[in-house]
């Protein structure tokens, strides 16, 4: 009897936090991706919110609303009840969207190459509809790890699998960067997740380890498999 009343004294606060979290966890899982300056083509409802949040709000409580793009200039919340496969977007300054889904933004190529030069991979990725894949954040990092581990291949020097990546070495500077010229370290990654890949006087090009870890090694290096190539989708 004790033990019960112990529980009940325990029950509102242990349920307050239990909706608590599971507010917070249902929130993060129904919304997978958040992209600014994005809006949905084609709403199938409009409506006024006073902000990003209340917007939001509406589209979560709607089980048929798969996105919403909220405006902040004009406070118009824009809905679409399209399935993820059907939802496009259009590029929208001052718009923010959010998806009920996860917006695969990376690719590896099908194609496979031996050459890791900036302009190999550029070309690579653009023969499938992409460009070389920038790394700058973790849901990206997630994409490209999960793509290396599925569809990278295995090295003999190596215990896990890789792809080509586009972080370059500008012999000029010393240090890798990206083809936008943004460098690499700085955003995600440290000086630690680098390791030579191949023994070799001359490191240039890279690739993604399934484990995260940037692998560097000369340009045309012998002895290696034709590797794919992680690019980014565009639209
Ligand atoms: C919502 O607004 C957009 C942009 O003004 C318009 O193209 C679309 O037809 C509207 N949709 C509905 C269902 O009102
Ligand atoms: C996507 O759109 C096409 C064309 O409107 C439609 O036939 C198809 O059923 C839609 N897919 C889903 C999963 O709703
Ligand atoms: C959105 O667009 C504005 C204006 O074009 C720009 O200043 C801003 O950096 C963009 N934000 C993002 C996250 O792309």
């Amino acid at each position: 009897m004790a033990s019960h009343n112990g529980h009940q004294r325990a029950g509102p606060l242990l349920l307050l936090t239990i909706v608590t979290l599971l507010g917070t966890a249902a929130d993060a899982v129904v919304f997978q991706t958040i992209m600014m300056n994005v809006t949905v083509l084609r709403p199938d409802l409009n409506m006024t919110a006073a902000a990003a949040c209340e917007c939001k709000a509406k589209c979560f409580v709607l089980p048929k609303c798969s996105a919403a793009s909220y405006d902040i200039t004009t406070s118009v919340c824009s809905m679409t009840y399209d399935a993820p496969c059907n939802v496009t977007t259009t590029f929208a300054p001052g718009v923010i969207s959010l998806f009920k889904f996860v917006i695969r933004e990376a690719f590896v190529t099908k194609g496979k190459t031996f050459n890791g030069s900036p302009d190999n991979l550029k070309k690579m990725c653009g023969a499938e509809g992409g460009v070389p894949l920038i790394i700058n954040t973790k849901q990206l990092l997630r994409e490209a790890r999960q793509l290396v581990a599925d569809h990278g291949i295995w090295l003999m020097w190596g215990a896990n699998r890789v792809a080509w990546l586009s972080a370059y070495q500008t012999p000029k500077y010393g240090l890798y960067h990206w083809p936008d010229n943004s460098p690499v370290i700085g955003s995600i990654f440290t000086a630690n997740d680098f390791f030579p890949a191949l023994l070799a006087d001359k490191m240039e090009v890279s690739v993604l380890r399934d484990d995260g870890k940037i692998g560097t090694l000369s340009e045309q290096p012998l002895f290696i498999s034709a590797l794919p190539v992680l690019c980014a989708r565009t639209q």
